[in-house]
C-alpha cells in the first residue's frame, strides 16, 4: 500500500501517459508534474470531449490539486495561454488549485530563438521548437530567470542583464540581431503579477500532504529512451525523464515513491530524428499511423511506428525502476494478421539484448523478431479482461515474460473509461 505512485513513459514519449494520469487522478488527491516543459502533449479523452495538456497536470482536469514542480522549465506565457484555454473548456483552474514552485526556471522567447537558430543541418534533433533545450542549458549554467525573481526587481534587472550578456554573445556569433533589454524587462514586469499568483513553497505544501496521508500522483513528461542520460543520445530531451527525477524535480523524497507506473504502448512510436531499429518504414507502419492516430499533439508532426521492442522496454524498466506496466493502444493491432516484437539486436553479426549507447552502433542494430498470431477482432472500447480475445491475451502475456514486468492496467481506445486495472498502483 502506497499513497505515491510516479507514472512515466518508457518509450520515446506519446505513450498515452496523459489518459492513465487521468484515470488514476480519481483515487489521487495532487497531480505533480517534474519535468520537461511544454514539449510534452498529454490527450485526455472524457465522454468524447478532448482536452490537450502541455505544461498543466492532467489531474487539473479532475479538479485536483496540480502542482509544478522545480524540475519544470515553464514558459509563462504558454501557461497562462493553457489556463484560458482550460478555462474556456469549462475546467475550473484557479490559483487555490493549481500551484507552481518558486524555483521554476522560465522559458523566455530568447531560449526559442536560440533553439530555431542551431536546429539546422547537421546539428537537428527534430526538436518540438518550445525553446526547452536552450532553457535548461541556462539552468545547469546558473543564469535562469526563474519564477521567484518576478517578484523582485532588482534581482530580475540582474538576471536579465546577466543572462543577456551571454545569449547576445551567441546572437552576434550566429549573425542575428540582438535581444533588446527593455523589451524582454518590459515584458516580464507585465507578466510578474499574473504568474506570481500561482507561485508557492511546492516542496513544503508536499511534505504536509504526503504527512497527511493524501494520495499524490507524479505525472511524466516524454519517456525514458527520450532521458537526457538514459536515452538515445543526443537524439533525446534535455531533462532526466525517468521516475528518480519526480524526488529532484519536486523536492519530495525518492524514498516515499512507492510505485513506477510505466506507460507504454502495444507498438512503438517515436517523433524527430533518431535511431528506431523497429521502425516499420513501408505501409503496415503507415497503416499503424493511420489507425493509431499518430499525429504529435504539439507539433502536428507524423509520428514513426514500428513493431514493439522489447529490448528497449526491458531496458527502460531496468533503469527506472518500473514495478508495472499500464500498455495503451492494444486496440490499433487488431486488424493485423501477425505481429512481430523485436526480442534481441543483431550487431555487426553479434546478438545484443540492450541498447548500446554509442550512437554508430544503434544506427546499424538490426532488430530480431519473433512473430505471433493476431487476433483480428475489436479490443476497442473493452473494460475488462473477459472481453479480449485469447490471442489478444496471449499478446500481452509475452510481452509480460520478456520485459520480466506485469501489465496492471491496459488501454483499449483514447477515452476515459476504455481502460482495464489489473492491479491498482495504490495498493500495490
Ligand atoms: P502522452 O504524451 O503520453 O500523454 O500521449 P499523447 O496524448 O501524446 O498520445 C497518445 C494518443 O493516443 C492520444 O491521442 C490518446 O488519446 C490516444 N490513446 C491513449 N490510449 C489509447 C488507446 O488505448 N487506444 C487508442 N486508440 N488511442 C489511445
Ligand atoms: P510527451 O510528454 C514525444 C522529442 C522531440 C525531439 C526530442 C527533443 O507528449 O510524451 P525537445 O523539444 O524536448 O528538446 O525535443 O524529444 N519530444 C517528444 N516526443 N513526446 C513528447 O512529450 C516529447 N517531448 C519531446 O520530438 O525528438
Ligand atoms: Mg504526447
Amino acid at each position: 500500500m502506497t499513497n505515491v505512485v510516479a507514472v512515466v513513459g518508457i518509450q520515446w514519449g506519446d505513450e498515452g501517459k496523459g489518459k492513465i494520469v487521468d484515470w488514476l487522478s480519481e483515487k489521487t488527491d495532487i497531480v505533480v508534474r517534474f519535468q520537461g516543459g511544454h514539449n510534452a502533449g498529454h490527450t485526455l479523452v472524457i465522454d468524447g470531449k478532448t482536452y490537450k495538456l502541455n505544461i498543466l497536470p492532467s489531474g487539473i482536469v479532475r479538479g485536483k490539486i496540480s502542482f509544478i514542480g522545480n524540475g519544470v522549465v515553464l514558459d509563462p506565457w504558454a501557461f497562462l495561454d493553457e489556463v484560458d484555454r482550460l478555462k474556456e473548456q469549462g475546467v475550473p483552474v484557479t490559483p487555490d488549485t493549481l500551484r507552481v514552485a518558486e524555483n521554476v526556471p522560465l522559458v523566455l522567447p530568447l531560449h526559442r530563438t536560440l533553439e530555431k537558430t542551431r536546429e539546422t543541418g547537421l546539428t537537428s534533433i527534430g526538436t518540438t521548437g518550445k525553446g526547452i533545450g536552450p532553457a535548461y542549458e541556462d539552468k545547469v549554467a546558473r543564469r535562469s530567470v526563474r519564477v521567484c525573481d518576478l517578484a523582485d526587481n532588482t534581482v530580475l534587472v540582474d538576471k536579465v542583464d546577466g543572462l543577456l550578456i551571454h545569449h547576445n554573445a551567441l546572437l552576434r556569433g550566429f549573425n542575428k540581431s540582438e535581444i533588446d533589454r527593455f523589451v524582454l524587462l518590459k515584458s516580464l514586469k507585465d507578466l510578474a503579477p499574473k504568474i506570481l499568483l500561482y507561485m508557492d513553497v511546492v516542496w513544503q505544501k508536499l511534505e504536509s500532504y504526503h504527512m497527511a496521508g493524501k494520495r499524490i500522483l507524479f505525472e511524466g513528461a516524454q519517456g525514458a529512451m527520450l532521458d537526457v542520460d538514459h536515452g538515445t543520445y543526443p537524439f533525446v530531451t534535455s531533462s532526466n525523464t525517468v521516475a528518480a527525477q519526480a524526488a529532484t524535480g519536486s523536492g519530495m523524497g525518492a524514498g516515499n515513491i512507492g510505485f513506477v507506473l510505466g506507460v507504454c504502448k502495444a507498438y512503438t512510436t517515436r517523433v524527430g530524428a533518431g535511431p528506431f531499429p523497429s521502425e516499420l518504414n513501408n505501409n503496415l507502419g503507415k497503416q499503424l499511423v493511420e489507425r493509431g492516430s499518430e499525429y504529435g499533439t504539439v507539433t502536428g508532426r507524423r509520428r514513426r511506428c514500428g513493431w514493439f521492442d522489447a529490448v528497449l522496454v526491458r531496458q527502460a524498466i531496468k533503469v527506472g525502476g518500473i514495478k508495472g506496466i499500464a500498455l495503451t493502444k492494444l486496440d490499433v493491432l487488431d486488424v493485423l494478421k501477425k505481429i512481430k516484437i523485436c526480442v534481441r539486436y543483431r550487431l555487426d553479426g553479434e546478438e545484443l539484448d540492450y541498447m548500446p549507447a554509442l550512437i554508430t552502433a544503434q544506427a546499424r542494430l538490426e532488430p530480431v523478431y519473433e512473430e505471433l498470431d493476431g487476433w483480428e477482432e475489436s479490443t476497442r472500447g473493452a473494460q475488462s479482461w473477459t472481453q479480449l480475445p485469447t490471442r489478444a491475451i496471449r499478446y500481452v502475456r509475452r510481452l509480460e515474460e520478456l520485459i520480466e514486468t506485469p501489465v496492471t492496467m491496459l488501454s483499449t481506445s483514447p477515452e476515459r473509461k476504455s481502460t482495464i486495472l489489473i492491479s491498482d498502483p495504490f495498493s500495490d
